[in-house]
């Protein structure tokens, strides 16, 4: 492992280079790997892990849409594509990459399947974490370890045609073979991981659910409608609203920042935005600081993964969710925003 200085703190970190493709394969080249579950993960870990040589089968419940989906890129029923039971019966290595409530129901089924020195692998800390309210406590003589791609599973496999990858956070929770860490690092390499980092599964669960409800989405999203809200309630019209709300910043400033940081960004700015623009980001610091601390305590508390687990399980929880979204989608807002995409000039 490399030790890299991250803004004067230094961190073991696994790159690439230092752990290439033929010794990830070379490390797993006795295993079947079946990944559970084909959703939005499921499909780009599988995928990226079939193309770069492993040996892998699909366990996905039949007649939904994931079955459908995985039959479309190629993986063959009764060959590569089982059953969730016959595929973890048949694996060595199961990843378990159902949704978190799935995984919920679907444990024991896994459970069964858990003999002696196989490896469960998960992408997200949440399962075994939160194991009170989940059930999944696993058996103690096998591995269970995780990689968790910091994006979508569609960015996975998009960036891993283009050569590219996205970089993943990976734990060890239990190493019963004593070779957990390189399998795990192997599996990490071969789903199309960019460099790797190591975290603990309860850390990995908090930063995460921290990240999604806060700058990823919901900080995100509330900070969009607020400034939009503003704009139009002094007479902007809902072109210039969504302008200088969203597209400039998707479309523009953000792939900028994601190339040359954020100082960059001030420095290559005119004078008028760049010192407004430094004086007032602490304003938004200290204003979003006490929310920002006590989303953490709600997700430290185990508060934020109950409400998930009951909220996910009522049986009318995908209508209610329909009827959210639809709201989001018919807000002034985002039809601008539709209207905005539209005119954006074809290639
Ligand atoms: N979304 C991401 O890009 C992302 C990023 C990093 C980590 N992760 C982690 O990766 C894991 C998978 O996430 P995901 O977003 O890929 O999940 P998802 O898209 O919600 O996956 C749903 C999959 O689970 C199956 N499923 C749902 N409920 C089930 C049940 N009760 N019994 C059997 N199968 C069931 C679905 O099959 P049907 O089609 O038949 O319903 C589908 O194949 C999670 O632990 C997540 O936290 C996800």
């Amino acid at each position: 492992m490399a030790t890299i200085n991250f803004g004067g703190v230094e961190e073991r970190v696994v790159l690439r280079e230092e752990f290439p493709l033929e010794k990830a394969k070379e490390v797993l080249k006795n295993d079947t790997i079946a990944v559970i579950g084909y959703g939005v993960q499921g499909p780009g870990q599988a995928m990226n892990l079939r193309d770069n040589g492993f040996n892998v089968i699909v366990g996905q419940r039949k007649g939904g849409k994931s079955w459908d989906k995985a039959l479309a890129d190629g993986w063959m029923e009764g060959e590569t594509l089982l059953e969730i039971n016959e595929a973890c019966n048949k694996a060595s290595v199961i990843m378990y990459l159902l949704s978190d409530a799935g995984q919920i129901d679907s444990w024991k089924t896994i459970e069964t399947n858990l003999t002696e020195g196989k490896t469960l692998y998960f992408s997200h800390g949440f399962g075994v974490t939160f194991y009170e309210q989940t059930g999944i406590v696993p058996p103690k003589n096998i591995d269970v370890v995780l990689v968790a791609p910091k994006g979508s599973g569609t960015s996975l496999r998009r960036l891993f045609l283009k050569g590219e990858g996205i970089n993943s956070s990976f734990a060890i929770y239990q190493d019963y073979t004593g070779n957990a860490e390189e399998r795990t690092l192997a599996l990490g390499i071969g789903v199309g991981s960019g460099y790797l980092f190591e975290t603990d599964f309860k850390k990995e669960v908090l930063s995460d659910l921290t990240g999604e409800r806060g700058i990823l989405m919901g900080a995100l999203a509330g900070m969009f409608e607020a400034q939009y809200q503003v704009l139009r309630s002094h007479g902007h019209s809902p072109s210039e609203a969504f302008n200088e709300t969203v597209e400039e910043l998707t479309q523009s400033l953000m792939p900028l920042v994601a190339e040359n940081g954020m100082d960059w960004m001030y420095a290559n700015t005119s004078v008028t935005a760049q010192r407004g623009a430094l004086d007032w980001k602490n304003k938004f610091r200290d204003a979003a600081l006490p929310v920002f601390s006590s989303l953490y305590e709600e997700v430290a508390s185990g508060r934020e993964a109950k409400r998930v687990i009951e909220e996910g399980s009522k049986s009318d929880y995908r209508e209610k969710l329909e009827e959210e979204l639809k709201e989001i989608r018919e807000s002034e807002l985002w039809q601008a925003g539709r209207a905005v995409r539209e005119l954006r000039p074809k290639q």
